[in-house]
């Protein structure tokens, strides 16, 4: 079913600005998502758009996802839910890259194309690229009847409702809970248990409430938004979970913002960049309350030895000694988790641009939707 907007979509509905309005509206864009494809008695995912059988859906020995942008980090995002949670090799990489290398297309891998608008000229031309050579391709497209959502074999639609804002946030946490979909889907087909299954379904229902939970702290991220924003530079680190988290953080504050944003997984820190932390360089600290803990406050001591300010995104408060900051969020499922942990960087970079002044909604330089090569 396709939802009808209404031209109140292309109104700020009273907010400053789309980035927080679309923002704000993620926990109903999630719900949409969710609508009817969660399935708790059989404790699976229900897609029909899909267009595999099971033995289809069982027969694919890799996953290979592609996107351009903020499509790219959620696609990391789905990679990692769905080696999880079905245990089948999964990778994500730029679309933007892999047209270009002539890239080996294997019929028992499964190929997925993320877009938003369906457009990007990137990702369509992998899309082709893979199609011209014999592959299944689905798709993860939030807009109907987009060019790439008709050139793929099958796929999700996200439903997140339109996004005007350049800065992708609804339609980048609605792929992510898409991932988790297809992910339990394929982990029922293999060995994901009745149980685990169960779990999952369960903690989808409970993310709209947890996203209006952590949007209730707007205004502690916004003071902490404006006093990072005063410095030239930010690192964001994240290992595992936190790692895709991590990059689609830097990568927002980055657009609007123009803060300069790094994002190192926890555990590469020591190969390099180590060198540049110092008071100049403050760090933001994606630490979900998994069996990494201890490895991520190990590495936040690291920084806060060298004089670096720590601002810690997780379920616990650590010491006092690993970090300045702490953004405190609801903790759901282990596997889920990430999709949470982006939400406050979310508002963390929006809250950076204001205080700069940016053009929030119109950053310089980009496009919504890059339909050129
Ligand atoms: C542009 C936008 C990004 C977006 C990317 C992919 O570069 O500025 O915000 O993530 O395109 O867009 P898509 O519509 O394919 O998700």
């Amino acid at each position: 079913s396709t939802v009808d907007w209404e031209e109140a979509s292309y109104d700020t509905a009273g907010h400053a600005h789309f980035l927080i309005k679309e923002i704000s509206e993620q926990p109903s864009a999630v719900e949409r998502t969710l609508s009817g494809r969660v399935d708790e008695r059989f404790a699976t995912a229900h897609l029909g758009g899909l267009n595999l059988d099971a033995r289809e859906a069982r027969a694919f020995r890799r996953v290979k996802i592609l996107g351009c942008g903020s499509a790219y980090y959620s696609g990391e995002l789905g990679a990692q839910l769905i080696e999880e949670l079905a245990r089948i090799p999964a990778h994500a990489e730029p679309a933007s890259e892999f047209r270009y290398r002539n890239p080996v297309i294997e019929a028992d891998t499964l190929y997925i194309a993320v877009s938003q608008s369906g457009e990007t000229y990137d990702t369509l031309a992998a899309v082709q690229e893979i199609k011209r050579k014999g592959g299944r391709v689905l798709g993860v497209v939030n807009t109907v009847g987009s060019a790439i959502a008709r050139e793929c074999d099958g796929g999700v639609y996200l439903h997140a409702g339109p996004e005007i804002s350049v800065a992708s946030t609804k339609a980048f946490t609605s792929t992510a809970v898409a991932f988790a979909l297809i992910a339990l889907h394929f982990g029922r087909v293999h060995d994901l248990s009745p149980a685990d299954g169960r779990r999952i379904c369960a903690g989808l229902k409970a993310l709209p409430g947890q996203i209006r939970e952590i949007l209730a702290k707007e205004e502690e991220i916004a003071k902490l938004a404006a006093q990072y924003a005063q410095n030239a530079g930010m690192m964001f680190v994240g290992r595992v979970r936190g790692w895709p988290v991590a990059r689609e953080g830097a990568q927002k504050l980055k657009e609007v913002s123009y803060v300069h944003a790094e994002a190192y997984p926890a555990s590469e820190l020591k190969h390099g960049p180590l060198a540049l932390i110092g008071p100049e360089l403050p760090t933001v600290a994606v630490v979900p309350d998994d069996e990494l803990v201890e490895k991520n406050l190990t590495t936040m001591g690291e920084i806060r030895a060298r004089h670096g300010r720590v601002l810690m995104v997780g379920h616990t408060a650590p010491d006092p000694k690993y970090a300045e900051d702490c953004i405190l969020i609801p903790k759901n499922e282990p596997e889920l988790d990430p999709i949470l942990l982006g939400i406050p960087l979310q508002l963390l970079a929006y809250h950076a641009a204001v205080a700069l002044e940016r053009d929030v909604d119109k950053p310089r330089n980009l496009a919504k939707s890059v339909t050129v090569e």
